[in-house]
């Protein structure tokens, strides 16, 4: 078993008070949708049948072209891939064979997520890779510590390749600056975002990806729990955000309800919505200029055949 390193930010006690206060904000945020063990194992199945960015003939091939990118740049000598937002690490564990591949024998792994279930089952799948060292995993909330060095102390010997994956589209642009905290000059950024490609039908085809029964079975684990309501009761639209579009999930009580978080209520009144989802479109280029402003040099920005999957790969200039 992994050891697992658990911050004081995803404690029981910080997650009542950080759902707590994100309800009185009337909101669920991302965060809230992995922890739970039942949540967890939900986006899972949801994740593993259905996600584009999980379609070898599709997502795969803009994740693979950025592994290729980032090993063509990587300097001999050890490396440690570092996955923050890692999930269940199986984007990390393909990245980690690919390195394998190459003959390298120094490699270290770390994954780093919200939730204790998956950055558990990501270090497993990180140590199914002959030759990987990941004996070490950490759970911290990104959106309250920013600078997560500290936790990846003392620094391992080699170069740090650090991934973003699906994180920008979930969390938002602020999950960037704590996966930065984590380079030096020379280390390795892969971020990818989700896209929305420019045909006519595109929009559609996305919204089809988050109203279907089970995603919403999926954002449903959650409210159940709390009693905000279920997978039914959420709706989904469109709206402007300041990096793009997004698509927002809500739930509108059409009578009062009491919340309750581990034995703490917080009272909702009727007719006012509760934000449960929101997911960020960006484009390409918005993502390579993301990266560039944040100091890094961008060496390639790697899209899917159907447009919707970006990834970018950039080496930390400070
Ligand atoms: C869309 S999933 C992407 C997972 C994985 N990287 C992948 O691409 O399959 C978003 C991930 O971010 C994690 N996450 C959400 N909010 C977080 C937070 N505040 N701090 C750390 N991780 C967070 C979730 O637990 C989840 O694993």
């Amino acid at each position: 078993m992994p050891e697992v390193r658990i911050d004081e930010s995803v404690t029981p006690a910080a997650h009542r008070a950080g759902l707590t206060a994100a309800l009185e904000a009337r909101r669920v945020d991302n965060r809230f949708h992995y922890a739970g063990g039942a949540a967890a194992a939900r986006w899972r199945a949801l994740a593993a049948e259905h996600s584009p960015s999980r379609d070898d003939a599709d997502g795969l091939v803009a994740y693979e072209a950025a592994a290729r990118t980032a090993l063509g740049v990587l300097p001999d000598g050890p490396v440690h891939v570092i996955g923050v937002g890692c999930g269940d690490g199986v984007k990390e564990r393909r990245l980690l064979g690919a390195l394998a591949g190459t003959g390298r024998r120094d490699i270290a792994a770390t994954p780093v997520d919200v939730s204790v279930p998956l950055v558990t089952a990501a270090a497993e799948a990180m140590q199914a890779v002959p030759v990987v060292d990941a004996t070490h995993a950490v759970a911290v909330d990104i959106t309250l510590v920013r600078d997560l060095s500290p936790l990846l102390a003392p620094r391992l010997p080699g170069t740090r390749v650090v991934t973003l994956f699906g994180v920008l589209s979930t969390v938002g642009d602020g999950a960037l600056a704590p996966a930065m905290s984590l380079l030096r000059r020379g280390d390795i950024l892969l971020a990818s975002a989700n896209l929305l490609p420019p045909s006519p039908d595109a929009r559609d085809a996305v919204m089809a990806q988050y109203d279907n029964r089970p995603t919403r079975e999926w954002l449903g684990t959650v409210l159940t729990e709390i009693g905000v309501g279920g997978a039914d009761d959420i709706r989904f639209r469109w709206e402007r955000s300041p990096t793009g579009d997004m698509v927002v999930g809500e739930v509108t009580p059409s009578a009062p309800v009491v919340a309750s978080v581990g034995g703490v209520t917080v009272g909702l009144a009727a007719g006012m919505p509760i934000r449960v989802l929101e997911s960020h479109r960006h484009s390409a280029e918005g993502l390579s200029r993301m990266l560039a402003a944040a100091g890094l040099d961008v060496r390639a920005t790697c899209v899917s055949p159907s447009g919707e999957e970006g990834v970018a790969v950039g080496v930390s200039r400070g």
